[in-house]
């Protein structure tokens, strides 16, 4: 007798279903009015008194294996049922938004900038032909300015590279268009430059150009204002004459940030000055080279590094952090 229990114990210990007539069947076996347990207990009676003890340890640890049977195969079966019974069609637990990142959301700001004055986005490809990138915009081979704009080529004779600066978009936009021509060239770019917290091989550029009759240096002076005024809240500029290819005169634009903290004095190094960008009026050639009128159309254009305005903006040191995807300094640009 001591040793069918022993059996019968093994049997409920490894007994296991989550059909739930297996399960109801196992619990009448075990456990119902003519079941194995009742059996048992009946038995009691019958069993030699010096054996009495040992049969009732034994048959107790086997009522308490049914049970607790009974119970892990209840809960397997109502997790079960919950998973059966849920809601398939509700919606699911909220995904983390991500945030924008700092360069698109200054980049759409000044977008929206210049669209307010009537500038539409033009786009164009970062893997440029030569033509594009330089001959087109008064840099043709040799051309020491070339320097300026070391790049990386995937192709050599004829030349297929990745564009330095986003006036390949110009360029194409004015071979496809005739004046008035009013856009905007945002994208990314790239330079055969050592990376460091001021500069780095891949970055982005926002351009702009007017073409149109009687486009004059005042006309992109008073334009720069406006932007500078609208993005910065800085009104005061000032025009330096400098050098680009493709614009005649050519000149770098300073805001005047003010000397009113110690990082004022820092970031304008003392002067109250800042450079953010170079515009000019497009050199007449530039307008051969795409067939429109140069006798007819003047206009200008501009260009600035949206890393640069960043990094002023929200006084960042350093130009790496952008392309690190560091959600610590990302997540910090979630409410703006
Ligand atoms: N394309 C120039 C650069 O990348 C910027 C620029 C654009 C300057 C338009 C003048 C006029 O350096």
């Amino acid at each position: 007798m001591l040793e069918k229990i022993d059996e019968l114990l093994i049997e409920v210990q490894n007994f296991t279903s989550a059909n739930k007539d297996e399960i109801e069947q196992f619990r009448i076996r075990f456990s119902g009015k003519k079941g194995i347990l009742n059996e048992i207990f009946g038995k009691f009676k019958d069993v030699p008194n010096e054996q009495k003890k040992e049969f009732g340890q034994k048959i107790n640890t086997l009522k308490q294996a049914v049970e607790s049977k009974l119970t892990d195969l209840k809960n397997a079966g109502t997790s079960q049922i919950i998973q059966i019974k849920e809601d398939l069609t509700r919606p699911g637990f909220p995904a983390e938004l991500g945030t924008r990142h700092p360069i698109n959301l200054v980049k759409n700001r000044i977008i929206e900038i210049f669209k307010s004055i009537g500038f539409a986005v033009a786009d164009g490809p970062e893997i440029e032909d030569d033509w594009h990138n330089f001959t087109a915009l008064n840099l043709p081979e040799y051309h020491p300015a070339r320097d300026m704009q070391d790049t990386f080529f995937l192709e050599t004779d004829p030349d297929i590279l990745l564009r330095t600066h986003t006036s390949s978009v110009q360029i194409r936009y004015m071979e496809e268009n005739q004046p008035p021509i009013r856009i905007l060239s945002p994208g990314r770019v790239f330079r055969n430059e050592a990376i460091s917290s001021r500069s780095h091989c891949i970055f982005h550029q926002i351009e702009g150009l007017y073409i149109d009759e009687n486009v004059s240096f005042a006309d992109l002076k008073q334009t720069l204002q406006f932007f500078t005024t609208e993005l910065f809240g800085k009104s005061k500029i000032r025009l330096r004459p400098s050098y680009f290819p493709f614009t005649e005169p050519s000149a770098e634009v300073d805001v005047y940030w003010g000397l009113n903290s110690e990082t004022d004095y820092r970031i304008t190094k003392g002067t109250g000055w800042l450079e953010i960008m170079g515009c000019g009026m497009v050199d007449p050639a530039v307008l051969q080279n795409v067939n429109i009128d140069a006798d007819k159309y003047s206009g200008y254009a501009f260009g600035m590094g949206i890393e640069r305005i960043v990094m002023l903006l929200y006084q960042m040191g350093d130009i790496r952090m952008f392309f690190e995807n560091d959600k610590r300094m990302l997540q910090q640009f979630k409410s703006l």
